[in-house]
């Protein structure tokens, strides 16, 4: 059997601005490219082609190591299969990118971010152990530790009853309100999508901003974080 040599084009030229401060929500429907959007705008992946801006950095002059110092300073990020390491517990998980960073307070944190996500009486249970809907809180107190400029989220609440769901909207947008922390989220909620004030739409690769979506009017700071002016 042949196999063709064949390259797939996951996403169509775009442009996108995120300005500092400021929610963003993409929606669209399964396998049209957000998640590969979301890794590119958090420089977790290089487009082909284009250029890439985050706190005014180019990422895509960037190398891997370059890259993760960046992230590490700046983005916090929930992965759509969380991501968790399956030999540290759920406390050591969330402390790993405070310790990484050097920054103090890690286990106290750790362990009230923990608590702020009802996993109180789980610090020391491994993944394993936790269902999909508590690995997903543990994921979520982990992107919160470092006090990230930029929260990255693939279906933050994806996994989670519509209370538990709510409750972590809240953290977020709590988050968001008070450290003025800009939020990118990959959402099917149309709850959580609402409450962004932007929304952009990805089909088949093709992006479009939602201008249907009432936005609320709030006041932008004039720096750009993210910049994708060309992917292709
Ligand atoms: N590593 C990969 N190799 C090949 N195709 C991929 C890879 N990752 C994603 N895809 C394909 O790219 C398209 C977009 O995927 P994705 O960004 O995950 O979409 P979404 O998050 O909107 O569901 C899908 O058709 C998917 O199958
Ligand atoms: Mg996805």
């Amino acid at each position: 059997m042949q196999v063709e040599d064949k390259t797939l084009e996951l996403l169509q030229p775009l442009n996108l601005t995120v300005t500092a401060g400021e929610s963003l929500a993409i929606v669209g429907s399964s396998g049209s490219g957000k998640t590969t959007l979301l890794s590119i705008l958090a420089g977790l992946d290089l487009p082909s082609s284009g250029q890439v801006y985050l706190k005014n950095q180019p990422l895509h002059q960037f190398n891997e190591e370059q890259r993760s110092q960046v992230r590490a300073q700046h983005v916090g990020f929930i992965f759509q299969q969380f991501l968790l390491i399956n030999s540290l517990t759920a406390l050591e998980n969330v402390m790993l990118p405070a310790e990484l960073a050097n920054l103090p307070d890690a286990q106290a944190r750790g362990e009230a971010l923990l608590s702020q996500v009802g996993l109180a009486d789980r610090l020391d249970h491994y993944p394993s152990q936790l269902s999909g809907g508590e690995q997903q809180r543990v994921a979520i107190a982990r992107a919160f530790i470092s006090k990230p400029d930029i929260l990255f989220a693939d279906e933050p609440t994806g996994n989670l009853d519509s209370k538990t769901g709510q409750h972590i909207t809240d953290l977020i947008f709590d988050l968001n309100a008070k450290e003025g922390t800009t939020l990118v989220l990959v959402t099917h909620d149309a709850k959580l999508a609402a409450r962004c004030q932007r929304q952009v739409e990805m089909d088949s690769g093709v992006l479009t901003e939602r201008l249907d979506v009432a936005a609320q009017t709030t006041q932008h700071s004039p720096e750009a974080e993210t910049l994708v002016p060309q992917v292709g």
